[in-house]
């Protein structure tokens, strides 16, 4: 199938690269220039893992184009809108990028009927919102109605930062919002091969053993919409709950690890998500949480669990420091280390990162703070100059005279470092991760999560 998709952020590039791979001839449209000149010379612009691998694979047969003259829309038998939709300061989300989107739609549509899907995560009842602008956009530069000429379909999208390409692959689940039945048969069609796992796996992405199937749920639009809110919500809530429980399991000295494990093991809980820490950090969490909150409050509703799955938290990120503060007693002038920078291993973005809120709080109590990462700090170094922190790629440099260290972000390398090497200082596992029995052993004093 022809395929065109707008954005190539997370979704769309993981989405491109993964049809193109099933065969299809995929289109990646993106206003940026520097970024399509990028991905049209063969580079990356995100880190996730295999992506190079798979994208060196498959990027001769793409197209990337910064203009919509280019993107030969009348042809396309599927567009997806794929373009950010970052928080406004009212927690609403903000949905210009969308609108330029459906606006650039409308203004070259052919002949022939496309399916238009939404994979942004956008606020409840945006797929009609999507359908008005295109119809009204298109009345005004054409004077005609696009009548028959497309449909839009809710899609959203359940990718995980760092594992995106697993999970383009090998989703839980697929959900298409339509009662439009034209639409749905084409996308049934279009991702066929990843509900029946009949394509053959990527070296690099072997399918998980006894994968045969993928259900796809089909809905209504809205629902649809919710489907992706509700289920963000839950995983943040999911994991606020075992931090909560954590900050009771650390005073009556049990371990919330044997907890979660305990509660997990009952089929109706799950043990996926519970793992206590520093809590969610993200582009997505901390905006869908908020944007629904946003919305019911639109509607006249209050959404207290949701609101303290929020408070739970951002405390979590307040305790690190008033734990450290317990510890060291003064902070002024204290060396903090921070192992790892990123929200979660394996990316490299920073968005509502708990390292942010940290190192704000430790320089506002006085401290000097090193900060390490495998990846992330370039773009700390771009998006973040002015924290009053050093970033340092040096390990050594970043971990020399500290009088704590916190391990923020749970890379391997924090665990397999050379330890032995390092003068023993009270340490914050802020992912429960470090090997605590060794350290111990070795003279720190290790002060986990709820343990
Ligand atoms: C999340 C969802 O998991 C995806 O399904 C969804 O598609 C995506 O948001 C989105 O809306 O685009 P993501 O934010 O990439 O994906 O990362 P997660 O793996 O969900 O982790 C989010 C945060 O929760 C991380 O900071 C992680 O460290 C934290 N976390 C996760 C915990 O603190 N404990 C856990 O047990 C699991």
């Amino acid at each position: 199938m022809r395929v065109l998709i707008i954005g190539t952020g997370y979704v769309g590039l993981n989405t491109g690269v993964m049809l193109a791979y099933l065969g299809n001839d995929v289109t990646c449209i993106d206003l940026n220039q520097e970024k399509v000149k990028r991905l049209q010379a063969g580079e990356v612009t995100i880190f996730e893992p295999h992506l190079d691998e798979l994208f060196a694979e498959v990027h001769q047969k793409m197209h990337f184009v910064s203009d919509y003259a280019q993107a030969d829309i009348p042809n396309q038998d599927v567009i997806f809108i794929a373009v950010n939709t970052p928080s406004l300061a009212d927690g609403n989300a903000d949905l210009s990028y969308v609108r330029m989107a459906a606006e650039s739609i409308a203004e070259n549509l052919g002949e022939k009927f496309v399916v238009i899907v939404n994979k942004s995560t956008v606020p409840i009842g945006s797929g009609n919102w999507v359908e008005a602008i295109i119809r009204e956009h298109y009345f005004e530069v054409r004077n005609a109605k696009p009548n028959g000429l497309f449909n839009v379909v809710s899609s959203p999208e359940f990718l995980a930062q760092g594992a995106a390409l697993h999970g383009s692959f090998y989703p839980d689940r697929i959900i298409i919002g339509s009662e439009h039945e034209p639409s749905i048969e084409r996308l049934k069609e279009l991702f066929g091969p990843i509900i029946r796992q009949d394509f053959e796996a990527p070296a690099c992405l072997p399918r998980p053993a006894g994968l045969s199937e993928v259900p796809m749920l089909v809905c209504d639009v809205t629902s649809a919409e919710m489907v992706k809110y509700a289920a963000n919500s839950f995983l943040a809530l999911k994991i606020s709950f075992i931090n909560e429980i954590a900050q009771l399991t650390q005073k009556i000295g049990a371990d919330v690890s044997a907890i979660a494990k305990g509660i997990g093991l009952d089929k109706r809980i799950g043990d996926r998500f519970l793992d206590a820490g520093i809590g969610w950090g993200g582009s997505c969490f901390g905006k869908d949480t908020a944007a629904l909150v946003a919305t019911a409050k639109d509607y006249h509703l209050d959404m207290p669990i949701i609101r303290a799955a929020r408070d739970v938290n951002y405390a979590q990120r307040v305790w690190v420091v008033d734990r450290l503060q317990e510890e060291l007693k003064i902070l002024k002038g204290k060396h903090i280390a921070l192992l790892g920078f990123s929200f979660k291993p394996n990316t490299d973005d920073l968005r509502d990162a708990p390292s942010l809120d940290i190192s704000r709080l430790l320089v506002q109590r006085g401290a000097i703070v090193r900060a390490h990462d495998p990846v992330a700090l370039d773009n700390a170094r771009s998006q973040y100059p002015n924290l009053g922190i050093t970033y340092s790629d040096n390990l050594e440099f970043t971990l020399d005279a500290a009088d704590a260290i916190v391990l923020i972000t749970e890379w391997p390398i924090y665990r397999e470092l050379n330890w032995e090497s390092i003068p023993p200082v009270p340490v914050i596992d802020g992912r429960n991760f470090l090997d605590r029995d060794r350290l111990t052993k070795l003279g720190f004093t290790v002060i986990g999560i709820g343990r």
